[in-house]
């Protein structure tokens, strides 16, 4: 290897791979990096995602150190996009969120994020009343999203003016790499099968996007409903999670079952026109995968299994695999075993 300037591979043109691809051309400003992947922008999970910063609670990395440090670094980052002349081109948009339940206050509390965001608070009796349902719990917090229709031809377009190559292929085998110095594996659910890795799991999800212009904050109630504006009016209706599913056509019950939870909290939704629906298997994985491993020689950073929340948490996870690539040209790594 030419240690100025090392090759590098990363596979995956969602946003996981598309922003690992930014960063790592960022670090190391004389590598030459190729992106390989098989489908890019719409054709990518990442497009269906409504892209909101609200993780699950049950997200996780390695440890809780390293879960919090992912959430924290990405929300800086999105932080540091909104605030620069960059934020519509790169379509991050901020907006603050209501969520309600019936059945438990704690539902509506989130510890990964209620000492990140500037707000995040309960509700008071009249706003339980501000959407239909009869809610008896809330919380109310500051948020942010990434519509990835914009994101992802954004991160495209700053990679390729600095000098990265994009190759539309599907890579079968490790074989097809070893010119490469390192790759950076970002293949979302499309690693299950690369790599056998049996704890990676669908989580079907489908979503119904309407044109609600009106729309300036995002609701979420039980049984995971949600309403979440979205960039040129665009708003996103959802949901299901259905594990270990992997249809991918949309299903007339869940559409019926996502408009009736959605309609009786926001009545006025009824007149929103439906743009498309979208399907999407999220990759599901606990842990999400950021490690470093050497594969029949080969140095290969795993970047994977983001499931519901891998649009909010690319950034933090995309610098963990750089940082751990980086170490890993260096051969100063605990990869080597
Ligand atoms: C309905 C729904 C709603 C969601 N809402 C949110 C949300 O509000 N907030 C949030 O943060 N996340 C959300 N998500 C989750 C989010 O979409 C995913 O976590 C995220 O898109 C994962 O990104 P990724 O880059 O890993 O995968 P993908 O976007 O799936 O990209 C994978 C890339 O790898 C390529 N690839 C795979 N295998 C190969 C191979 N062998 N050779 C070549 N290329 C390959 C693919 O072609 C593709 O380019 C949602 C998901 C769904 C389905
Ligand atoms: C969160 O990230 C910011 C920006 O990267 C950093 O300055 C800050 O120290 C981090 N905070 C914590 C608690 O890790
Ligand atoms: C809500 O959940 C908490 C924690 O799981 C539990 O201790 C509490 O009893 C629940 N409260 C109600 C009203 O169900
Ligand atoms: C990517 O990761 C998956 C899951 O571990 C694995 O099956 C696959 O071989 C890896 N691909 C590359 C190119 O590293």
């Amino acid at each position: 290897m030419n240690k100025d300037s090392p090759k590098i591979a990363v596979i995956g043109a969602g946003i996981v791979g598309l922003t690992t691809a930014k960063l790592i051309q960022e670090e190391l400003k004389k590598a030459s990096v190729t992106l390989i992947a098989e489908k890019f922008h719409q054709e990518t999970t990442s497009c269906v995602a409504a892209g909101i910063f609200r993780p699950g609670t049950s997200f996780r990395g390695a440890t809780p150190e390293i879960t919090k440090k992912w959430v924290n670094d990405s929300w800086h980052y999105w932080q540091e996009i909104l605030k620069s002349s960059d934020a519509v081109d790169a379509g991050v948009m901020g907006f603050d969120s209501y969520i309600f339940s019936k059945d438990n206050y704690s539902v509506t509390r989130n510890h990964l994020i209620e000492d990140l965001v500037p707000t995040y608070r309960s509700v008071d009796e009249d706003e339980l009343k501000l959407v239909g349902g009869n809610w008896k719990y809330g919380s109310y917090f500051s948020t942010l999203k990434t519509g990835c229709e914009k994101h992802l031809p954004w991160l495209e377009q700053i990679f390729k003016s600095r000098g990265g190559v994009i190759v539309n292929d599907k890579v079968d085998s490790f074989t097809s790499l070893s010119k490469y110095d390192l790759v950076l594996n970002c293949t979302g659910f499309g690693a299950k099968y690369l790599c056998n890795d049996y704890n990676l799991v669908p989580m079907r999800g489908q979503v119904v996007k309407v044109r609600a212009p009106w729309l300036k904050f995002a609701f979420y109630g039980d049984y995971d409903t949600y309403i979440i504006p979205g960039l040129d009016g665009v708003a996103t209706l959802g949901g299901v999670r259905q594990y270990d599913s992997y249809n991918l056509a949309v299903c007339k019950h869940d559409t019926a079952a996502i408009l009736e939870r959605c309609y009786e909290m926001l009545p006025g939704l009824k007149k929103a026109e439906i743009v498309e629906q979208r399907v999407g298997l999220r990759p599901h994985r606990m842990p999400v995968r950021v490690e470093p491993e050497m594969v029949g020689g080969l140095k290969v950073v795993h970047c994977y299994g983001h499931g519901g929340y891998g649009v909010m948490c690319a950034p933090g996870t995309a610098m963990n695999a750089v940082e751990l690539a980086v170490n890993l040209l260096k051969g100063n790594s605990r990869a080597h075993y």
